[in-house]
């Protein structure tokens, strides 16, 4: 029967509720649990604003430090987990690496496999977000060829994730404060953004009682996409493309183009039909990165501004309400702090893990919780008859 409602895309269905994250596109608003995004980007760290997600409330000191203990406890991975990373070749992109390794996480950990016991996902949550930076800087060691860097517990969140993927052992290395802080604030930038396709994608998964890690696993399929999460390297790529501020016009007139399939990566987004307020957040970021490093004139950053004060100007981004996204400064910012374009969506994935245990959690505990089963139009053939091979 056709008496469903059709929505491709669900850009008009709610899936869900939920109490974690609200945006208003047209207004330009993004807040966590209640907090704008730019306060808790300048004024609080990657372990507190997990918390936070988590948890819906900011954490006293107490419960602060319990949960650092916590998630710095769980940081290492299983031995056994690194003969994984020796299975695919060098070159394998580390989203592959990621879907892959994650998901074996599935079968190290019959602990918290349990989704109906409170304590068991409690702990799976904490190994989650524990043992991201480490797969993730493990993927990054392997694709170059060098040795696994072990966690170190007396470093916060990020210098720790910095260290693992930029300490050439046993020479040691000084992580740059400035730098690990600007890297902390993209991480909040990224930790959640209600029911995107990865987000959805966690909890359709999860909605079938699954175990957490193949879930969480699912997302990061899911966040690779160039429309998703891979818009982050596709932006820098196509700013390395375009290359010089004088052949911008040429690349503004095939993203008009409609019989080109070219669009201008960074820019547009499903909800925001204004500044992605994570953009500036981002844009800041990204200036302060450059000033740390002592880069005087970025020649993608020149392009990427010149572009965006054009395409604000040009009659068909202002009628199409396309503005630049939270994707259009990151790969400046993420290459300037030493990061190869393929790890770009690795650090995305990395922190919005967070969101996705949170959403995990908030839907596993509602209690009219059922399986996601969205319905169909048929448009196939009708009913028919079998016809012998000899027959046809
Ligand atoms: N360049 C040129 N035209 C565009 C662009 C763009 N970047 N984005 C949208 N349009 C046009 C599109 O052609 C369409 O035109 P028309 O109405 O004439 O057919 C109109 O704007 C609406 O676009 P849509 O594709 O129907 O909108 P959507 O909500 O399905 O797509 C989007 C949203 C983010 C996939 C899209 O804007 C896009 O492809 N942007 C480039 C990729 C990108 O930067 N993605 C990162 C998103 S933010 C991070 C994340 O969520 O992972």
């Amino acid at each position: 029967s056709g008496a469903f409602t059709f929505d491709p895309g669900f850009t008009s269905t709610a899936s869900c509720e939920s109490k974690i994250t609200y945006i208003d596109g047209d207004e330009g608003v993004l807040l966590y649990r209640g907090y704008p995004i730019d306060q808790l980007a300048e004024n609080s760290n990657f372990i507190e604003v997990a918390y936070l997600l988590l948890k819906g409330e900011l954490p006293s000191d107490q419960e602060l430090v319990d949960f650092d203990r916590s998630i710095t406890m769980h940081t290492m991975v299983h031995e056994q987990l690194k003969n994984f990373y020796n299975g695919f070749r060098r070159d394998a992109h580390p989203m592959a690496i990621m879907v892959g390794v994650v998901g074996a996480l599935s079968a190290f950990y019959h602990d918290s496999t349990d989704i109906n016991d409170p304590k068991q996902r409690l702990i799976a949550s904490h190994r989650m977000i524990a043992k991201m930076p480490t797969i993730a800087a493990m993927a990054y060691k392997y694709s170059i060829g060098q040795a696994f860097v072990f966690p170190r517990n007396d470093l916060d969140y990020t210098s720790n994730f910095m260290r693992m993927c930029f300490a050439v052992q046993p020479e040691e290395y000084e992580v740059n404060p400035v730098l690990s802080s600007a890297l902390d604030k993209i991480f909040i930038l990224h930790m959640d953004h209600e029911q995107n396709a990865s987000t959805s994608t966690v909890r359709l998964a999860g909605s079938s009682g699954a175990n957490p890690f193949a879930c969480i696993a699912a997302g990061i399929a899911s966040l690779w996409g160039p429309a998703h999460g891979g818009a982050n390297e596709a932006a820098l790529n196509m700013l390395e493309e375009i290359g010089h501020v004088d052949n911008i016009p040429e690349f503004i007139a095939r993203a008009k183009d409609k019989s080109d399939p070219f669009r201008l990566m960074g820019f547009g987004h499903r909800v925001y039909k204004n500044y992605d307020p994570r953009a500036k957040v981002m844009r800041k970021a990204c200036h302060e990165v450059l000033d740390a490093l002592g880069v005087q004139e970025d020649p993608l950053l020149e392009v990427a501004m010149e572009l965006e004060r054009i395409a604000l100007e040009d009659p068909y981004f202002v009628e199409k309400k396309l503005y630049p996204n939270i994707d259009f400064y990151s790969g400046i910012t993420l290459r300037a702090l030493g990061f190869p374009t393929e790890m770009f969506t690795v650090l995305f994935a990395l922190a919005r893990t967070v969101g996705w245990i949170a959403q995990w959690s908030e839907m596993v505990e509602d209690p009219n919780q059922k399986i996601g089963r969205p319905r169909q139009i048929y448009t196939g053939a009708a009913q028919r008859d079998y016809v012998d091979i000899n027959k046809r």
